[in-house]
């Protein structure tokens, strides 16, 4: 049962706690919906520490949401390189499209209107209102979710659809009443879960919420939030073939928009040594031509990868493969080509990569 009272002093203690103990040298704590978009799609999946580096460099290239809107995709995708769940980077380009040919430029002030925006969902939608225009909309992410489970002792999964809706109604009540607090509000919940009400080994003793807290109280802050039954990773053997012509250059193709790695440049990839057997016939290469490399094992987030290079020099001019998609990059120009993260890895160590 959830008390009034907890409910109505929740914010004006964060508030307060987040002027003096919070984080205000962040580089994306500004007004500019530009500035702030970017980096809340940045930090949805990726460390604060990662997006320091990448978010300067990124601006740097696109200082304003046209200069994105008019870059090649693959200009994009060559910057993101590094930052994984590429999706991401592939949703802010078109999102940039639609913030020029449908709000002429300029973003819109609205949550509902935010969320209209690719790869904007309602939690970044509700961070952007709040921070840049002072909307009275409430995030919820995992670490909010995680603060709400336990401040107010909810013991429920928060995969679980309905119980994420009882979260998300919990936390507009738990909204500032004025307009004015709620960038310090926001961040102050953003600060709270990642620096303090963290996953493991929480801060309680310097937690704004601790008086009130049930979790503490009950002594549940390890069991809340409830963890859902862990699924064990599937394991997905894959197979590349990277060929090389006479000039040292390597052979890409860009891979489709959906699955692994979608929208980046990579060698031809395969989830059989048949399959690649198959292709590499096509270059009139037999298995007898292919030198396998050492396996390289990649974790992505529901999947193991177990890859198996498998190397190749071939004799231009390429023989008659038809449609396929492909393009030959020589080292000095693979800077240029989003690469998957172990391509990249594998690329240096051959000395492929500068
Ligand atoms: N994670 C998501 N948004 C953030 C922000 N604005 N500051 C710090 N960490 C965040």
């Amino acid at each position: 049962m959830i008390v009034d009272n907890q409910i109505r002093s929740f914010s004006a203690r964060l508030v307060c706690w987040q002027k003096q103990a919070g984080r205000h040298d962040l580089p994306w704590q500004v007004r500019d919906p530009y500035r702030v978009w970017l980096s809340e799609i940045m930090l949805q999946q990726t460390q604060v520490a990662t997006v320091l580096d990448y978010y300067p460099r990124f601006l740097q290239t696109f200082p304003q949401v046209g200069a994105l809107a008019e870059a090649d995709e693959d200009a994009v995708l060559a910057l993101w390189q590094g930052l994984g769940y590429y999706s991401r980077a592939r949703n802010l380009h078109k999102a940039a499209r639609q913030v020029m040919n449908e709000f002429g430029g300029v973003f819109p002030q609205q949550r509902t209107q935010l969320e209209t925006l690719c790869g904007v969902g309602r939690s970044t939608a509700a961070a952007i209102a709040a921070f840049c225009f002072d909307a009275r909309e409430s995030i919820l992410d995992g670490n909010v979710k995680r603060v709400l489970c336990r401040v107010f002792a909810l013991d429920g999964d928060p995969s679980n659809k309905a119980f994420t809706d009882k979260l998300w109604t919990l936390a507009e009540q738990l909204l500032p009443e004025n307009n004015i607090d709620m960038p310090a509000y926001t961040q102050g919940l953003m600060d709270l879960g990642a620096t303090v009400c963290r996953r493991s080994k929480p801060l309680c003793d310097i937690c704004p919420q601790a008086m009130s807290c049930l979790a503490r109280a009950q002594h549940k802050q390890d069991e809340l939030p409830r963890k859902k039954s862990a699924v064990p990773v599937k394991v997905l053997p894959l197979f590349w073939l990277v060929l090389h012509n006479s000039e040292g250059a390597v052979w890409l193709q860009k891979r489709p928009n959906k699955g692994i790695w979608g929208g980046l440049w990579c060698v031809p990839c395969f989830d059989s040594f048949q399959a690649t057997l198959i292709a590499a016939a096509e270059w009139e290469l037999v298995a007898a031509d292919l030198s396998e490399d050492a396996e390289i094992s990649h974790r992505l987030t529901h999947r193991q990868l177990l890859i198996t290079p498998f190397r190749a020099q071939v004799i231009l001019p390429r023989p008659n493969i038809p449609e396929q998609q492909g393009c030959w990059v020589l080292p000095q120009a693979l800077a240029d080509y989003g690469l998957p993260q172990p391509l990249k890895a594998y690329l240096q160590q051959q000395g492929q990569l500068f």
